[in-house]
Protein backbone atom coordinates (compact mmCIF):
# COMPACT_ATOMS: atom_id res chain seq x y z
CA UNK A 1 0.00 0.00 0.00
CA UNK A 2 1.04 3.68 -0.93
CA UNK A 3 1.29 5.76 2.23
CA UNK A 4 -0.31 9.05 1.63
CA UNK A 5 2.31 11.12 3.83
CA UNK A 6 5.62 10.86 4.87
CA UNK A 7 6.40 10.34 8.67
CA UNK A 8 9.69 12.22 8.72
CA UNK A 9 7.58 15.19 7.56
CA UNK A 10 4.94 15.23 9.93
CA UNK A 11 7.28 14.89 12.58
CA UNK A 12 9.16 18.05 10.92
CA UNK A 13 6.25 20.17 10.97
CA UNK A 14 5.62 19.66 14.37
CA UNK A 15 9.24 20.37 15.19
CA UNK A 16 9.40 23.13 13.67
CA UNK A 17 5.94 24.70 15.70
CA UNK A 18 3.94 24.32 12.71
CA UNK A 19 0.05 23.39 12.74
CA UNK A 20 -0.66 19.53 11.29
CA UNK A 21 -3.10 19.52 8.44
CA UNK A 22 -5.88 16.99 9.10
CA UNK A 23 -5.08 14.66 6.85
CA UNK A 24 -1.63 14.39 8.44
CA UNK A 25 -3.47 13.70 11.50
CA UNK A 26 -5.59 10.89 10.42
CA UNK A 27 -2.77 9.82 8.94
CA UNK A 28 -0.30 9.55 11.18
CA UNK A 29 -2.63 8.02 14.04
CA UNK A 30 -4.02 5.16 11.30
CA UNK A 31 -0.41 4.46 10.13
CA UNK A 32 0.83 4.26 13.96
CA UNK A 33 -1.97 1.63 14.90
CA UNK A 34 -1.18 0.01 11.46
CA UNK A 35 2.60 -0.49 12.51
CA UNK A 36 3.72 1.49 9.79
CA UNK A 37 4.77 4.24 11.33
CA UNK A 38 7.70 3.41 13.72
CA UNK A 39 7.82 3.41 17.81
CA UNK A 40 10.67 6.17 17.24
CA UNK A 41 9.02 8.12 14.98
CA UNK A 42 5.79 8.42 16.96
CA UNK A 43 7.66 9.25 19.72
CA UNK A 44 9.70 12.12 18.36
CA UNK A 45 6.25 13.76 17.48
CA UNK A 46 4.72 12.89 21.16
CA UNK A 47 8.07 14.90 21.83
CA UNK A 48 7.12 17.60 19.26
CA UNK A 49 3.56 17.94 20.20
CA UNK A 50 4.82 18.43 24.12
CA UNK A 51 7.06 20.98 23.43
CA UNK A 52 5.10 22.69 20.42
CA UNK A 53 1.16 22.20 21.91
CA UNK A 54 -1.33 21.47 18.93
CA UNK A 55 -4.27 23.77 18.54
CA UNK A 56 -7.73 23.05 19.36
CA UNK A 57 -8.65 22.26 15.71
CA UNK A 58 -5.61 19.76 15.73
CA UNK A 59 -6.46 18.19 19.09
CA UNK A 60 -9.90 17.79 17.86
CA UNK A 61 -8.84 15.91 14.69
CA UNK A 62 -6.52 13.83 16.87
CA UNK A 63 -9.26 12.87 18.94
CA UNK A 64 -11.28 11.80 16.33
CA UNK A 65 -8.86 9.64 14.43
CA UNK A 66 -8.06 7.72 17.66
CA UNK A 67 -11.13 6.96 18.25
CA UNK A 68 -11.66 6.22 14.32
CA UNK A 69 -8.83 3.74 15.28
CA UNK A 70 -11.14 1.12 16.81
CA UNK A 71 -15.05 0.13 17.49
CA UNK A 72 -17.80 2.51 19.41
CA UNK A 73 -19.87 0.99 22.04
CA UNK A 74 -23.51 1.39 21.79
CA UNK A 75 -25.06 0.75 25.33
CA UNK A 76 -28.81 1.93 23.79
CA UNK A 77 -30.16 -1.81 23.97
CA UNK A 78 -30.37 -0.60 27.91
CA UNK A 79 -31.74 2.67 27.47
CA UNK A 80 -35.49 3.89 27.57
CA UNK A 81 -38.82 2.98 28.67
CA UNK A 82 -38.69 0.08 31.48
CA UNK A 83 -34.72 0.37 31.02
CA UNK A 84 -31.96 2.73 32.58
CA UNK A 85 -32.12 6.56 32.36
CA UNK A 86 -29.30 7.61 30.99
CA UNK A 87 -25.61 6.44 30.97
CA UNK A 88 -23.28 8.64 32.96
CA UNK A 89 -19.31 8.08 33.78
CA UNK A 90 -17.05 9.90 35.24
CA UNK A 91 -12.73 9.96 35.20
CA UNK A 92 -10.25 10.81 37.28
CA UNK A 93 -7.15 12.13 36.12
CA UNK A 94 -5.29 10.57 38.11
CA UNK A 95 -4.45 10.94 41.54
CA UNK A 96 -2.94 9.18 44.81
CA UNK A 97 -5.57 7.52 47.20
CA UNK A 98 -8.49 8.20 44.12
CA UNK A 99 -10.77 5.46 45.33
CA UNK A 100 -13.55 7.33 44.59
CA UNK A 101 -14.94 4.60 41.35
CA UNK A 102 -15.81 2.09 43.76
CA UNK A 103 -18.37 4.15 46.11
CA UNK A 104 -19.27 6.50 43.23
CA UNK A 105 -20.19 3.81 40.29
CA UNK A 106 -22.57 2.15 42.46
CA UNK A 107 -24.35 4.91 44.43
CA UNK A 108 -25.17 6.75 41.39
CA UNK A 109 -27.29 3.21 39.87
CA UNK A 110 -29.35 3.83 42.49
CA UNK A 111 -30.95 6.17 40.81
CA UNK A 112 -31.69 4.40 37.86
CA UNK A 113 -28.45 5.63 35.83
CA UNK A 114 -26.17 3.01 34.33
CA UNK A 115 -22.56 3.77 34.65
CA UNK A 116 -20.30 2.16 32.32
CA UNK A 117 -16.65 2.27 33.91
CA UNK A 118 -14.06 1.40 32.04
CA UNK A 119 -11.25 1.38 33.70
CA UNK A 120 -7.45 1.02 33.54
CA UNK A 121 -4.69 -0.22 35.48
CA UNK A 122 -2.07 2.00 37.42
CA UNK A 123 1.07 3.33 36.27
CA UNK A 124 3.60 5.27 38.34
CA UNK A 125 2.64 6.96 41.10
CA UNK A 126 -0.97 7.24 40.82
CA UNK A 127 -3.20 3.73 41.49
CA UNK A 128 -5.40 2.01 39.82
CA UNK A 129 -9.02 1.23 40.12
CA UNK A 130 -8.90 -2.33 38.55
CA UNK A 131 -5.88 -3.15 40.74
CA UNK A 132 -7.60 -2.06 43.77
CA UNK A 133 -10.65 -4.16 43.04
CA UNK A 134 -8.47 -7.47 41.88
CA UNK A 135 -7.74 -7.69 45.81
CA UNK A 136 -11.25 -9.00 45.89
CA UNK A 137 -10.94 -12.57 46.03
CA UNK A 138 -12.39 -14.16 42.74
CA UNK A 139 -13.02 -10.41 40.97
CA UNK A 140 -12.28 -10.60 37.55
CA UNK A 141 -11.66 -7.64 35.41
CA UNK A 142 -11.83 -8.70 31.92
CA UNK A 143 -15.85 -8.48 30.28
CA UNK A 144 -17.59 -9.66 27.10
CA UNK A 145 -19.72 -6.71 25.87
CA UNK A 146 -22.81 -8.88 26.56
CA UNK A 147 -21.51 -8.99 29.85
CA UNK A 148 -21.20 -5.35 30.74
CA UNK A 149 -24.62 -4.20 28.63
CA UNK A 150 -25.86 -7.07 31.14
CA UNK A 151 -24.80 -5.65 34.58
CA UNK A 152 -25.89 -2.25 33.24
CA UNK A 153 -29.29 -2.81 32.23
CA UNK A 154 -29.73 -5.30 35.26
CA UNK A 155 -27.08 -3.72 38.16
CA UNK A 156 -27.20 -0.89 36.96
CA UNK A 157 -23.16 -0.15 37.61
CA UNK A 158 -20.01 -2.21 36.19
CA UNK A 159 -16.77 -1.33 36.74
CA UNK A 160 -14.17 -3.43 33.98
CA UNK A 161 -11.35 -3.25 32.03
CA UNK A 162 -11.86 -1.40 28.72
CA UNK A 163 -11.60 -4.04 25.76
CA UNK A 164 -8.36 -3.73 23.46
CA UNK A 165 -11.12 -2.98 20.49
CA UNK A 166 -11.75 0.54 22.17
CA UNK A 167 -9.10 3.71 20.55
CA UNK A 168 -6.23 0.68 20.14
CA UNK A 169 -4.15 3.88 19.50
CA UNK A 170 -4.22 5.45 22.42
CA UNK A 171 -3.58 2.29 24.15
CA UNK A 172 0.12 2.15 22.07
CA UNK A 173 0.46 5.90 22.17
CA UNK A 174 -0.07 6.45 26.44
CA UNK A 175 2.18 3.21 26.70
CA UNK A 176 4.44 4.90 24.48
CA UNK A 177 4.28 8.23 26.10
CA UNK A 178 5.00 6.32 29.57
CA UNK A 179 8.36 5.79 28.84
CA UNK A 180 9.50 8.86 27.15
CA UNK A 181 8.45 11.56 29.57
CA UNK A 182 5.85 12.85 27.18
CA UNK A 183 2.73 11.99 29.70
CA UNK A 184 2.47 15.40 30.99
CA UNK A 185 0.84 17.25 27.81
CA UNK A 186 -2.74 19.16 27.78
CA UNK A 187 -3.00 17.98 23.89
CA UNK A 188 -1.75 14.16 24.72
CA UNK A 189 -4.11 13.74 28.07
CA UNK A 190 -7.11 15.28 26.19
CA UNK A 191 -7.27 13.26 23.55
CA UNK A 192 -6.27 9.87 25.52
CA UNK A 193 -8.73 10.81 27.84
CA UNK A 194 -11.54 12.03 25.58
CA UNK A 195 -11.32 9.54 22.73
CA UNK A 196 -11.79 6.52 24.92
CA UNK A 197 -15.00 8.51 26.54
CA UNK A 198 -16.08 9.41 23.25
CA UNK A 199 -15.86 5.79 21.77
CA UNK A 200 -17.46 4.21 25.12
CA UNK A 201 -20.48 6.13 24.03
CA UNK A 202 -21.84 7.55 27.52
CA UNK A 203 -24.41 10.20 27.48
CA UNK A 204 -22.59 12.13 30.02
CA UNK A 205 -19.13 12.44 31.59
CA UNK A 206 -17.82 14.28 34.31
CA UNK A 207 -13.93 14.64 34.48
CA UNK A 208 -12.24 15.00 38.09
CA UNK A 209 -9.31 16.89 36.69
CA UNK A 210 -6.82 16.72 39.53
CA UNK A 211 -4.29 19.68 40.92
CA UNK A 212 -1.28 19.52 42.66
CA UNK A 213 1.92 17.44 43.26
CA UNK A 214 0.33 14.10 43.31
CA UNK A 215 -1.26 15.04 39.82
CA UNK A 216 -0.08 15.27 36.44
CA UNK A 217 -1.14 18.75 36.47
CA UNK A 218 0.77 20.26 39.24
CA UNK A 219 -0.70 24.03 38.99
CA UNK A 220 -4.15 25.14 38.87
CA UNK A 221 -4.00 27.18 35.69
CA UNK A 222 -2.59 23.63 33.45
CA UNK A 223 -5.64 21.99 35.18
CA UNK A 224 -8.29 24.41 34.36
CA UNK A 225 -6.56 24.36 30.73
CA UNK A 226 -7.01 20.88 30.61
CA UNK A 227 -10.87 20.81 31.80
CA UNK A 228 -11.72 23.68 29.35
CA UNK A 229 -10.00 21.62 26.44
CA UNK A 230 -11.50 18.34 27.47
CA UNK A 231 -15.07 20.12 28.25
CA UNK A 232 -14.88 21.19 24.57
CA UNK A 233 -13.63 17.91 22.55
CA UNK A 234 -16.89 15.88 24.79
CA UNK A 235 -19.82 18.97 23.75
CA UNK A 236 -18.24 18.55 20.33
CA UNK A 237 -18.70 15.19 20.58
CA UNK A 238 -22.58 15.29 21.92
CA UNK A 239 -21.22 14.15 25.12
CA UNK A 240 -22.43 16.59 28.34
CA UNK A 241 -19.91 16.73 29.97
CA UNK A 242 -18.48 18.83 32.89
CA UNK A 243 -15.28 19.30 35.02
CA UNK A 244 -14.60 19.99 38.68
CA UNK A 245 -10.94 20.99 39.33
CA UNK A 246 -9.97 18.82 42.42
CA UNK A 247 -7.42 18.87 45.06
CA UNK A 248 -4.43 16.51 45.02
CA UNK A 249 -1.44 17.85 47.22
CA UNK A 250 -2.51 15.68 49.69
CA UNK A 251 -3.50 11.93 49.52
CA UNK A 252 -7.73 11.03 49.36
CA UNK A 253 -8.91 9.60 52.35
CA UNK A 254 -6.50 7.69 54.89
CA UNK A 255 -5.18 4.58 52.65
CA UNK A 256 -3.23 4.07 49.68
CA UNK A 257 -2.25 1.28 47.82
CA UNK A 258 -5.23 -1.81 46.95
CA UNK A 259 -7.00 -4.10 49.47
CA UNK A 260 -6.58 -1.13 52.09
CA UNK A 261 -8.26 1.75 49.06
CA UNK A 262 -11.27 -1.13 49.06
CA UNK A 263 -11.51 -1.59 52.77
CA UNK A 264 -11.87 1.87 53.04
CA UNK A 265 -14.33 2.15 49.99
CA UNK A 266 -15.84 -0.29 51.94
CA UNK A 267 -16.56 1.96 55.15
CA UNK A 268 -17.62 4.87 53.19
CA UNK A 269 -20.40 2.77 51.40
CA UNK A 270 -21.64 2.00 54.84
CA UNK A 271 -22.11 5.47 55.70
CA UNK A 272 -18.85 6.02 57.15
CA UNK A 273 -15.08 6.10 56.18
CA UNK A 274 -13.17 9.74 55.45
CA UNK A 275 -14.18 13.03 55.18
CA UNK A 276 -12.74 13.99 51.84
CA UNK A 277 -13.73 10.54 49.97
CA UNK A 278 -17.04 10.84 51.20
CA UNK A 279 -17.14 14.69 49.80
CA UNK A 280 -15.46 14.12 46.59
CA UNK A 281 -17.97 10.79 46.00
CA UNK A 282 -21.07 12.86 47.10
CA UNK A 283 -20.48 15.95 44.39
CA UNK A 284 -19.25 13.73 41.63
CA UNK A 285 -22.47 11.45 42.40
CA UNK A 286 -24.43 14.88 42.29
CA UNK A 287 -22.86 16.22 38.87
CA UNK A 288 -23.53 13.27 37.05
CA UNK A 289 -27.46 12.77 38.30
CA UNK A 290 -27.88 16.42 37.41
CA UNK A 291 -26.51 15.71 33.76
CA UNK A 292 -29.13 12.66 33.55
CA UNK A 293 -31.64 14.82 34.59
CA UNK A 294 -31.86 13.71 38.34
CA UNK A 295 -32.08 16.18 41.63
CA UNK A 296 -31.72 13.93 44.13
CA UNK A 297 -29.29 14.27 47.04
CA UNK A 298 -27.11 11.24 46.75
CA UNK A 299 -25.53 11.44 50.09
CA UNK A 300 -28.83 9.59 51.22
CA UNK A 301 -27.75 6.40 49.73
CA UNK A 302 -24.52 6.25 51.19
CA UNK A 303 -26.17 6.78 54.35
CA UNK A 304 -28.83 4.42 54.06
CA UNK A 305 -26.86 1.29 52.59
CA UNK A 306 -28.80 1.20 48.90
CA UNK A 307 -25.14 2.26 47.78
CA UNK A 308 -23.64 -0.88 49.51
CA UNK A 309 -26.62 -3.03 48.10
CA UNK A 310 -25.68 -1.99 44.63
CA UNK A 311 -21.74 -2.34 45.21
CA UNK A 312 -22.21 -6.09 46.74
CA UNK A 313 -24.28 -7.17 43.81
CA UNK A 314 -21.62 -5.50 40.96
CA UNK A 315 -19.01 -7.49 42.81
CA UNK A 316 -20.24 -10.54 42.64
CA UNK A 317 -21.73 -10.67 39.09
CA UNK A 318 -18.08 -10.65 38.34
CA UNK A 319 -17.12 -13.39 40.48
CA UNK A 320 -16.01 -11.72 43.48
CA UNK A 321 -16.82 -12.44 47.23
CA UNK A 322 -17.58 -8.92 48.54
CA UNK A 323 -17.68 -10.63 51.80
CA UNK A 324 -13.77 -12.48 51.89
CA UNK A 325 -11.25 -11.40 53.91
CA UNK A 326 -8.83 -9.04 51.69
CA UNK A 327 -5.42 -9.81 51.53
CA UNK A 328 -3.27 -8.42 53.92
CA UNK A 329 0.69 -7.49 54.16
CA UNK A 330 3.11 -9.80 55.59
CA UNK A 331 5.24 -6.88 57.55
CA UNK A 332 4.89 -3.37 58.15
CA UNK A 333 7.22 -0.62 59.19
CA UNK A 334 6.07 2.67 61.12
CA UNK A 335 7.08 6.10 59.72
CA UNK A 336 7.13 7.87 63.32
CA UNK A 337 6.66 11.99 64.26
CA UNK A 338 10.04 13.60 64.95
CA UNK A 339 8.61 16.19 67.17
CA UNK A 340 6.10 17.08 68.98
CA UNK A 341 4.03 19.99 67.08
CA UNK A 342 0.49 19.83 63.79
CA UNK A 343 1.35 17.76 61.08
CA UNK A 344 1.08 20.64 58.49
CA UNK A 345 2.04 18.94 55.06
CA UNK A 346 1.96 15.72 53.71
CA UNK A 347 2.89 14.99 49.90
CA UNK A 348 0.37 13.38 47.67
CA UNK A 349 3.61 12.99 45.22
CA UNK A 350 5.77 11.18 48.31
CA UNK A 351 2.99 8.94 49.48
CA UNK A 352 2.00 7.82 46.22
CA UNK A 353 5.65 7.28 45.38
CA UNK A 354 6.08 5.33 48.57
CA UNK A 355 3.15 2.82 47.38
CA UNK A 356 4.11 2.34 44.57
CA UNK A 357 8.05 0.98 45.77
CA UNK A 358 6.33 -0.90 48.36
CA UNK A 359 4.46 -2.99 45.58
CA UNK A 360 1.09 -1.58 45.29
CA UNK A 361 2.11 -0.28 41.85
CA UNK A 362 4.22 -1.15 39.00
CA UNK A 363 7.69 -0.50 37.19
CA UNK A 364 6.58 -2.16 33.71
CA UNK A 365 3.14 -2.67 32.26
CA UNK A 366 3.31 -6.55 32.76
CA UNK A 367 4.65 -6.46 36.54
CA UNK A 368 2.27 -7.55 38.92
CA UNK A 369 1.18 -5.92 42.24
CA UNK A 370 0.70 -6.72 45.59
CA UNK A 371 -3.24 -6.98 46.86
CA UNK A 372 -1.71 -5.70 50.55
CA UNK A 373 1.17 -3.22 50.11
CA UNK A 374 0.64 0.40 50.74
CA UNK A 375 0.75 3.45 53.06
CA UNK A 376 -1.91 3.70 55.85
CA UNK A 377 -2.16 7.36 57.31
CA UNK A 378 -2.70 8.16 60.69
CA UNK A 379 -2.50 11.69 60.94
CA UNK A 380 -3.68 14.28 58.38
CA UNK A 381 -2.30 18.18 57.79
CA UNK A 382 -3.95 20.00 60.73
CA UNK A 383 -3.48 17.04 63.37
CA UNK A 384 -1.44 17.37 66.87
CA UNK A 385 0.96 14.77 66.81
CA UNK A 386 3.09 13.66 69.79
CA UNK A 387 6.59 12.85 69.02
CA UNK A 388 7.38 9.18 68.37
CA UNK A 389 3.56 8.63 67.54
CA UNK A 390 3.01 6.94 64.53
CA UNK A 391 2.48 8.71 61.22
CA UNK A 392 2.01 5.97 59.15
CA UNK A 393 2.14 2.60 58.63
CA UNK A 394 3.99 1.39 55.53
CA UNK A 395 2.98 -2.00 54.28
CA UNK A 396 4.53 -4.75 52.03
CA UNK A 397 5.03 -8.58 51.45
CA UNK A 398 8.47 -7.93 50.50
CA UNK A 399 10.56 -6.19 53.66
CA UNK A 400 13.62 -5.29 51.28
CA UNK A 401 11.33 -2.21 50.14
CA UNK A 402 11.21 -0.67 53.18
CA UNK A 403 14.17 1.68 52.93
CA UNK A 404 13.41 3.16 49.46
CA UNK A 405 9.60 3.93 50.57
CA UNK A 406 10.93 5.41 53.45
CA UNK A 407 13.84 7.72 51.44
CA UNK A 408 10.20 8.56 48.77
CA UNK A 409 8.93 9.91 52.70
CA UNK A 410 11.67 11.59 53.78
CA UNK A 411 10.96 15.04 52.08
CA UNK A 412 7.55 14.31 52.08
CA UNK A 413 5.83 15.64 55.49
CA UNK A 414 6.45 18.63 57.89
CA UNK A 415 5.26 18.57 61.28
CA UNK A 416 5.39 22.12 62.86
CA UNK A 417 5.67 23.78 66.20
CA UNK A 418 2.55 24.85 67.74
CA UNK A 419 -1.00 24.03 68.85
CA UNK A 420 -2.04 24.93 65.23
CA UNK A 421 -0.62 25.17 61.37
CA UNK A 422 -2.50 26.88 58.60
CA UNK A 423 -3.42 23.86 56.64
CA UNK A 424 -7.19 24.71 55.54
CA UNK A 425 -7.80 22.47 52.44
CA UNK A 426 -10.19 23.58 49.99
CA UNK A 427 -11.24 20.05 48.27
CA UNK A 428 -13.33 21.29 45.26
CA UNK A 429 -11.71 24.54 43.61
CA UNK A 430 -14.15 24.60 40.81
CA UNK A 431 -16.64 23.57 38.02
CA UNK A 432 -16.12 24.05 34.83
CA UNK A 433 -18.87 23.05 32.12
CA UNK A 434 -19.85 24.31 28.51
CA UNK A 435 -22.69 26.30 29.64
N1 LIG B 1 -5.22 9.16 31.74
C1 LIG B 1 -5.35 8.78 30.44
O1 LIG B 1 -6.18 7.94 30.10
N2 LIG B 1 -4.53 9.34 29.54
C2 LIG B 1 -3.61 10.27 29.86
O2 LIG B 1 -2.92 10.75 28.99
C3 LIG B 1 -3.49 10.66 31.22
C4 LIG B 1 -4.32 10.09 32.15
Amino acid sequence: MTEAFDAVEVIRRKRDGERLAPEQIDWVIDAYTRGVVAEEQMSALAMAVFLNGMERGEIARWTRAMIASGERLDFSPILGPGGKVATADKHSTGGVGDKITLPLAPLVAVYGVAVPQLSGRGLGHTGGTLDKLESIPGWRAELSHAEVLEMLGGIGAVICAAGAGLAPADKKLYALRDVTATVESIPLIASSIMSKKIAEGTDSLVLDVKVGSGAFMKDEERARELARVMVELGEEAGVRTSALLTEMSVPLGASVGNAIEVEESVEVLAGGGPGDVVELTVALAREMLAASGIGEDPAEALADGRAMDVYRRMIRAQGGNPDAALPTARESHQVLAPSDGVLSRLDALAVGTASWRLGAGRARKEDAVQAGAGVRLHAKPGDRVARGQPLMTLLTDTPERFPRAVEALEEGFTVTEGDSADVERRLILDRLSAE
